[in-house]
């Protein structure tokens, strides 16, 4: 038996459309955006500063609601979960890394992932045990305690990918992780991403600048002037 095709699809974009407004001015982002990502995926998103990268990134998390069209999470559109229904969308199926990691600095490492644990129930001993876990996984054992502030760049990184993942999402979004850092650490922290994607395998849309990086994925989605092209690179056997 096969699966039925609609499964397969975990999220979908129908004609999404995004306009701000200040005043008289209206900023068109993007129009009209159809798209289907299917489970398990690891898919790039590129397009130049301004190109409405992490736009995208916060239509499909539900931090934002579009002008017009919808996004459909296993077939069910965002607009329609209501509140309460949107924050549980955002705490449990979504991990999100941001632009800006916006850890808490003053906080330490392990606190910092299981803090959207507490949030979303998960009692305190359960909650540590699997930020230290998850800390374990991206190579921050030995850090767990020490306040995020004081680590590097590329191990913040970590603890903001460990982070998004405190909640065993189904769907990773990152925006430009590896934004800040040099070359070689930017690979690393790429590196931890794609292990994290099989080893709990997630779906996952990744925002990067480096068309390097976003070549290592086998779709890419291009957005430039308001509009999406795709990307896909056959399968070497
Ligand atoms: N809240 C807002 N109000 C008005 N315009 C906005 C708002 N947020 C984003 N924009 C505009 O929407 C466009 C897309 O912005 P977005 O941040 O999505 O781009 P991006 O591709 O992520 O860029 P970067 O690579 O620099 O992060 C830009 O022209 C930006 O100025
Ligand atoms: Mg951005």
């Amino acid at each position: 038996m096969t699966q039925s095709p609609d499964n397969r699809i975990i999220l979908r974009a129908e004609k999404l459309t995004k306009i701000f407004r200040s005043g008289e001015e209206e900023v068109v982002v993007f129009a009209d955006l159809n798209f289907e990502i299917r489970r398990g995926e690891l898919v790039t998103l590129v397009g130049e500063s301004g190109a409405g990268k992490t736009t995208l990134l916060h239509l499909l998390a539900g931090l934002d609601t579009p002008t017009r069209g919808g996004v459909y999470f296993l077939g069910q559109r965002l607009s329609e979960f209501g509140a309460e229904g949107r924050a549980a969308y955002r705490n449990q199926q979504v991990g999100y890394v941001w632009q800006m990691h916006y850890l808490l600095p003053e906080f330490s490492a392990l606190e910092n992932v299981m803090l959207p644990q507490l949030m979303g129930g998960r009692r305190f001993a359960a909650a540590r045990a699997r930020a230290r876990e998850l800390l374990a996984e991206v190579e921050l054992a030995k850090v767990v305690r020490r306040r995020v502030g004081e680590l590097s760049g590329g191990e913040q990184q970590r603890v903001a990918l460990a982070r998004a993942l405190a909640n065993q999402p189904a769907v990773l979004l990152a925006d430009e992780p590896t934004g800040n850092l040099d070359q070689r650490t930017a690979g690393r922290v790429i590196e931890v991403l794609e292990g994290l994607h099989r080893a709990h395998g997630l779906t996952s849309v990744l925002a990067t600048h480096n068309l390097e990086l976003a070549q290592r994925a086998q779709r890419t989605l291009r957005l430039s002037d308001g509009t999406l092209t795709e990307t896909v690179v056959p399968e070497v056997h």
